[in-house]
């Protein structure tokens, strides 16, 4: 094998970390069709889930929010709303409507009027199966940039219920100790903030 030389793996390190201002631009904002974690900065943790289900309530997949900034169960994808466009690489904008999807079961972040486990708002879960749920899984981006920055802080609003996807700071005993309830507030505070993170 040909080791390559200094000089041409410096060369390969810099191209590869330097971005275009294109990408830069792509890379400020959150895009369609782009997977990223969620992340609660009142408490410092991360939405997630699992092919665990709620033992009240619904019944379906649950969705918790947890510590760990390395779990590949914190990953979801930005899909368009049925019946919109999100083109692939296109910054989402303030106020507009999108479905995220958890990429390791395929199933939308969900909200609907049970109520959740533990702090009695609304239970939020994982719905439908490969992506296809219902209008539940429909979330609109409230932010105040003109489109969804990294670098804010925004709301996730549900469409059916009107709530705002929250985390109150209850926690979880077994099987799913020391985890987060995540579910739906019926108003904006602190505890509804999300910063998009790590893709
Ligand atoms: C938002 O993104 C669009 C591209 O979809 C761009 O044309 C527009 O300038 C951006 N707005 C701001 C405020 O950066």
């Amino acid at each position: 094998m040909v080791m390559p030389s200094v000089t041409s793996l410096s060369l390969l390190l810099f191209s590869a970390f330097t971005l275009t201002e294109t990408e830069q631009f792509h890379y400020k904002y959150v895009t369609c069709g782009s997977t990223l974690k969620l992340l609660n900065p009142y408490h410092k943790v991360r939405l997630h889930s699992h092919d665990i289900k709620y033992g009240s309530g619904s019944g379906q997949q649950s969705v918790t929010a947890v510590e760990s900034s390395d779990d590949h169960n914190s990953y979801w994808q930005i899909r368009p709303k049925p019946g919109t466009s999100c083109f692939r690489g296109v910054p989402v904008k303030c106020d507009q409507t999108i479905q995220l999807m958890h990429v390791a079961t395929r199933r939308n972040l969900h909200g609907h009027h049970f109520r959740s486990p533990l702090s009695n708002n609304l239970e939020v879960s994982a719905f439908g199966e490969d992506g296809v749920g219902d209008a539940g899984d429909d979330w609109t981006v409230i932010c105040k940039t003109g489109n969804w920055s990294r670098e804010e802080r925004i709301r996730l609003k549900n469409v059916v219920t009107g709530s705002y996807l929250h985390v109150n700071g209850d926690v979880y005993g077994r099987p799913i100790q020391g985890q987060r309830e995540v579910s739906a507030h019926d108003h904006p505070n602190e505890k509804n903030y999300w910063q998009a993170g790590e893709e």
